[in-house]
């Protein structure tokens, strides 16, 4: 993509030092936060409160990765605190279109994430009803895991939809996206990157992005 966006996960940055951390990422597009329940993934991060704390601090938008059980109940809530999106597993939610519009209703672009194991298939009539498609490249939960590339004719499929339907969604990718991988998944369709260890685990967290940046428009 020509201007493919680089959104920075915090759950690999300094919990303790949060503040500095989002200092650290303001060249990015977007902070991703990921929000985890113990239920739905077999981690725990923070909540709504955390959350608000997040967005009155970060000089950058909020991208929202809910993976958490019951998102009919608790996305609406990140919507209202002011994230710009907010993503929910399609897993996970009851009504995810009802839901879509609801967070869109709030105004936030509305998400809705595929694990590495769902198809994609279902979402392809109601493209128009999302803002952000996550192809997760990793099983959720955890930082530092390796690209799945067995996703990619996934991810492809949806570009291909998306471009046949005219819908303007934005196509994500998350987990190990990395120097080596982003140009596979960009080539895929991607245009939106969260990257977790590959920015916060580099002691120049700039450079990070704008090499992951150019990797991706390469
Ligand atoms: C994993 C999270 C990711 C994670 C990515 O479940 O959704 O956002 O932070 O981390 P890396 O980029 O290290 O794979
Ligand atoms: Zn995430």
């Amino acid at each position: 993509p020509a201007s493919p966006r680089i959104n920075p996960s915090i759950l690999s940055a300094d919990f303790a030092n949060m503040q500095a951390e989002l200092a650290r990422i303001s060249g990015a597009d977007f902070v991703h936060v990921d929000v985890m329940d113990n239920h739905f993934v077999p981690n725990l991060t923070f909540g709504p409160q955390m959350v608000e704390r997040i967005q009155a601090t970060s000089p950058i938008p909020l991208d929202v990765h809910l993976m958490i059980d019951d998102p009919d109940r608790w996305a609406p809530g990140y919507a209202e605190l002011g994230a710009a999106s907010v993503t929910f597993h399609l897993e996970a939610a009851d009504d995810p279109i009802a839901l879509a519009r609801r967070l869109r209703a709030i105004g936030a672009r509305a998400g809705v994430a595929v694990k590495p194991d769902t198809a994609a298939d279902p979402l392809f009539e109601h493209l128009a009803e999302f803002d952000q498609i996550l192809v997760m490249t990793v099983e959720p939960g955890f930082g530092g895991q390796a690209f799945r590339p067995e996703t990619m004719p996934k991810l492809r499929g949806l570009a291909d939809e998306a471009r046949r339907r005219g819908a303007d969604v934005w196509l994500q990718v998350d987990g190990g996206i990395s120097l080596e991988t982003i140009g596979v998944a960009a080539e895929a369709g991607a245009d939106t990157f969260v990257a977790g260890s590959a920015v916060f685990g580099s002691a120049d967290v700039d450079a990070a992005i704008a090499g992951l940046r150019d990797a991706a428009a390469a």
